[in-house]
């Protein structure tokens, strides 16, 4: 079940997704075996308190949240967590974020080395941060120069996650690819709005929030595709994945990997689920591995 995203090896083709495992300290309750590796809750240098209540809104076949990215900043990271990933036998990415391309070099300075820390999962596309976030995911120039940023202070593993919210994915993914990043994450949330008519009010303090789950998997399918066509470096799909088969449909779309977030919410057991059906469709099929999958993947 190993798959290989740029220069790492992961046991498997399948990591928790940002902001839906949080630390991972809650992992050893889990089914760590099926789990490839994991990412962090986006982190910024400072601490964070979030969005008001209410964050969450559940919407069919899916889910609003705006958390607005709080977190403990990153010293009490280092402190509190590290230690633990530094013992865990699956890499830990960190997801960081930043108001600004220095501050994005900064986290990853003071990130880089630190036992634990396995590579970087740079957010430029968080859709609940007044500042930053998306600002840097929708314009080439600015994803190149974050990325840039961050690889110039790390030999770790540099990943790139992308928004959905962008007409040409395939601009941003050649920018990034450009600026030295060692694969894509494709892709976060879908912003979104719900109205209370109770009170004619948005349901979310936020008024806006990102969608995610079953609702938005065609979208990220062929999101993750299009980023996948347009670059030579690997893509790791997310967006609704479930099952076994949502997970197989991104990786013959062009991914070499997957991600897993809101159906943990919804089962735990998820991760361990999509593993072991992914093991059953390859060894049904006399495929020795998620590599020799048939890719749908024509150049243009
Ligand atoms: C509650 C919640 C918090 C999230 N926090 C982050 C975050 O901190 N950083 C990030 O890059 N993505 C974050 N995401 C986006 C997910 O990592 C993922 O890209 C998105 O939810 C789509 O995948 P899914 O449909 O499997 O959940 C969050 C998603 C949810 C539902």
């Amino acid at each position: 079940m190993s798959v290989d995203v740029g220069a790492l090896t992961l046991r498997g083709p399948i990591l928790a997704a940002s902001g839906t495992f949080g630390y991972g300290t809650e992992v050893p309750l889990l089914e760590r075996r099926a789990l490839g590796g994991m990412v962090s809750k986006g982190i910024f240098l400072r601490p964070r308190s979030g969005t008001p209540p209410p964050r969450i809104v559940e919407t069919p076949s899916g889910m609003l949240n705006a958390i607005g990215l709080q977190g403990p900043g990153v010293e009490a990271l280092i402190r509190d967590y590290a230690p633990k990933w530094a013992e865990w036998d699956f890499p830990v990415f960190v997801n960081i974020n930043g108001e600004s391309a220095a501050e994005y070099a900064e986290l990853t300075a003071r990130l880089d080395g630190v036992p634990g820390v396995a590579g970087f999962e740079i957010n430029i596309s968080c859709p609940n941060v007044e500042q930053g976030g998306l600002y840097f995911g929708n314009d080439p120039r600015a994803a190149a120069a974050v990325t840039d940023a961050v690889r110039k202070r790390t030999r770790l593993p540099v990943w790139v996650k992308l928004t959905p919210m962008v007409s040409d994915i395939g601009v941003i993914a050649r920018a990034v690819e450009a600026a030295g990043a060692d694969a894509l994450c494709a892709i976060n949330t879908f912003v979104g709005m719900s109205i209370d008519l109770n009170v004619y009010q948005p349901r979310l303090s936020f008024r806006t929030g990102g969608l995610s789950g079953p609702a938005i998997r065609p979208l990220a399918v062929h999101l993750a595709h299009q980023a996948a066509r347009a670059v030579r470096i690997p893509v790791i799909g997310i967006g609704g994945i479930a099952t076994a088969e949502d997970a197989l449909e991104f990786l013959v779309a062009g991914c070499t990997a997957v991600q897993v977030g809101t159906a943990t919410f919804v089962n735990p057991r998820a991760i361990a689920e999509v593993h072991d059906g992914i093991a059953a469709f390859l060894g049904a099929r006399g495929l020795s591995s998620p590599a020799d999958l048939p890719r749908y993947l024509p150049r243009d």
